[in-house]
C-alpha cells in the first residue's frame, strides 16, 4: 500500500536516526491535504520553469552518460559566478550531487591532509553560531574529526561557517567573515563557507560574497597554508532539492583536481547539468526573486504578529530581512509542538526547531506567497 492515506508516517520517522541526520522537506509525502511546504528554504517563486523544462527534454537523453567533464553547465554556472572573467577561474569550480556531495569531498581530503601532517586527532569547529546546517558537522564528525564548541576560542584545523546561517539568520558582511575566519582556523588548516543562502542577498550579491574575495583566499594559502573553499547548495536558491546540485569553489585549480580525484564519476546526472546550462540565464526569475522576497517576508512576520500568542508569549522572529524563511522563537516548547501539530494538520508544514538542532521553542517558517502564508497563519490562530 503506498497512497498517502495508507501511509502511516510522519515527517520525521522518514529518516533513520541511527545514521541520518534530520533535515526537512519529507513531511509532503505522507500528508494527505498537503498545500505547501513552509519546512524548507527554498524560493517561493518555485523552480523556474524553462530551466524545469530543459531537463525534462534531457530525461528524453538518459540513455546516454552525462558529460564526465560536467560541461557546458560548468562553465555557465562559472560565467554566473564571475559575469567579467569567468575563464579566469573556472578550473577553481567544481559542480557535484547537491551540495551534500561536496561538504563531504572537502572533509574528507582535510582529514587525509591533516592526518598526512602527523595530527592522529584533528578538530573541527562551525560557527560562530550556536546552531547552523549540520551537514558539515555530521560529515567532520562521521569521519573521525573532534568537534569543539562553536563557542571555544580554539583554533581549529577545519572551520565551516554557513553564511547566513540557516536556521538562525544571522549574516556576517564580507569583512567581518574574513576576520572570523582568520581568527578561528590553525595554520595550514580547512576553510568552508557556505553561501547557499547569500545569493537572496540582492542583486549585488556578489559584492558582498567571498566568491570575489581572490586575494584573500591567496594570502591565507600562500601565508598561513590554510584553504578556503566556498560551498553553494543551488537547491534553494533555484528551487530544485530533488535534483540535486551543488558547486565548490576551491583556492586553486589544484585543490579542485584533488577533489575531483576522490568525486565519484558523473555524480551530475544529465537533466541537472542541462537545467543549470538554462537557469543561470533566466535573470527575470532571479529579478523577481530578490525583488519580492523581503516585501513577502515582511508581510509573514506582520501576519505572526497578529496572532493573539506572539505578544502575549513575547514571541521573536529572527533573520536578516532578505533571507527566504523566518526563525521564529515561540518562548515555549509546548508551544512551538502545538504549532508544528497545527501546520501539518492543515497541509503546510514547517521544519521544527527541536530534531538536530535542540531548539525546542523555535520553528522555522519558509517565506511563501500571501495567500499561501495566509493558511498557515488561520492554522496557527489558536495558538
Ligand atoms: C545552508 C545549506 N547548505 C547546504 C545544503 C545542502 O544542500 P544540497 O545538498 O541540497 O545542495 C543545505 C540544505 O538544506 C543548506 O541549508
Amino acid at each position: 500500500m503506498t497512497s498517502k492515506a495508507s501511509n502511516n508516517n510522519s515527517g520525521n520517522n522518514t529518516w533513520d536516526s541511527k545514521t541520518q541526520t534530520f533535515h526537512g522537506g519529507q513531511e509532503h509525502f505522507f500528508i494527505d491535504n498537503f498545500v505547501e511546504d513552509f519546512s524548507v528554504t527554498t524560493n517561493y517563486l518555485g523552480t523556474p520553469k524553462k530551466a524545469l523544462e530543459a531537463a525534462r527534454i534531457a530525461m528524453g537523453q538518459i540513455h546516454h552518460y552525462p558529460a564526465a567533464n560536467q560541461e557546458p553547465a560548468k562553465s555557465r554556472l562559472a560565467e554566473f559566478l564571475w559575469p567579467k572573467n569567468f575563464a579566469e577561474h573556472h578550473g577553481r569550480l567544481l559542480m557535484g550531487n547537491g551540495a551534500s556531495e561536496l561538504i563531504d569531498l572537502v572533509v574528507r581530503k582535510a582529514l587525509d591532509q591533516a592526518r598526512e601532517r602527523g595530527i592522529k586527532n584533528p578538530t573541527w569547529k562551525g560557527g560562530p553560531w550556536n546552531v547552523q546546517y549540520q551537514e558539515y558537522q555530521r560529515s567532520a564528525a562521521t569521519n573521525g574529526f573532534k568537534i569543539l564548541d562553536p563557542s571555544s576560542k580554539e583554533r581549529a584545523d577545519m572551520i565551516c561557517i554557513v553564511n547566513p546561517c540557516n536556521p538562525t539568520g544571522d549574516y556576517l558582511p564580507i569583512e567581518e567573515i574574513k576576520g572570523w575566519l582568520e581568527q578561528n582556523v590553525a595554520p595550514k588548516g580547512t576553510v568552508m563557507v557556505d553561501e547557499s543562502m547569500q545569493l537572496w542577498h540582492s542583486a549585488d550579491f556578489r559584492a558582498d560574497s567571498l566568491i570575489n574575495q581572490h586575494e584573500f583566499m591567496l594570502s591565507m594559502l600562500e601565508r598561513d597554508q590554510v584553504s578556503v573553499h566556498v560551498m553553494h547548495s543551488w537547491t534553494k536558491i533555484w528551487s530544485c532539492t530533488g535534483l540535486r546540485v551543488g558547486s565548490v569553489i576551491c583556492p586553486t585549480a589544484q585543490h579542485c583536481e584533488a577533489l575531483k580525484k576522490i568525486q565519484v564519476p558523473w555524480s551530475v546526472n544529465g537533466p541537472a547539468l542541462k537545467f543549470v546550462e538554462a537557469v543561470v540565464k533566466d535573470d527575470e526569475y532571479l529579478n523577481k526573486t530578490w525583488e519580492n522576497t523581503s516585501r513577502l517576508r515582511a508581510h509573514l512576520i506582520s501576519e505572526l504578529e497578529k496572532i493573539k500568542g506572539f505578544k502575549q508569549q513575547g514571541w521573536v522572529c529572527h533573520g536578516e530581512p532578505f533571507l527566504s524563511w523566518v526563525w521564529l522563537d515561540v518562548r515555549s516548547d509546548e508551544v512551538a509542538t502545538k504549532a508544528v501539530d497545527l501546520a501539518r494538520a492543515a497541509g503546510v508544514p514547517v521544519r521544527s526547531g527541536k530534531p538536530g538542532y535542540g531548539c525546542n521553542t523555535f520553528v522555522r517558517i519558509a517565506v511563501r506567497e500571501e495567500h499561501q502564508a495566509a493558511i498557515l497563519i488561520s492554522a496557527w490562530a489558536s495558538l
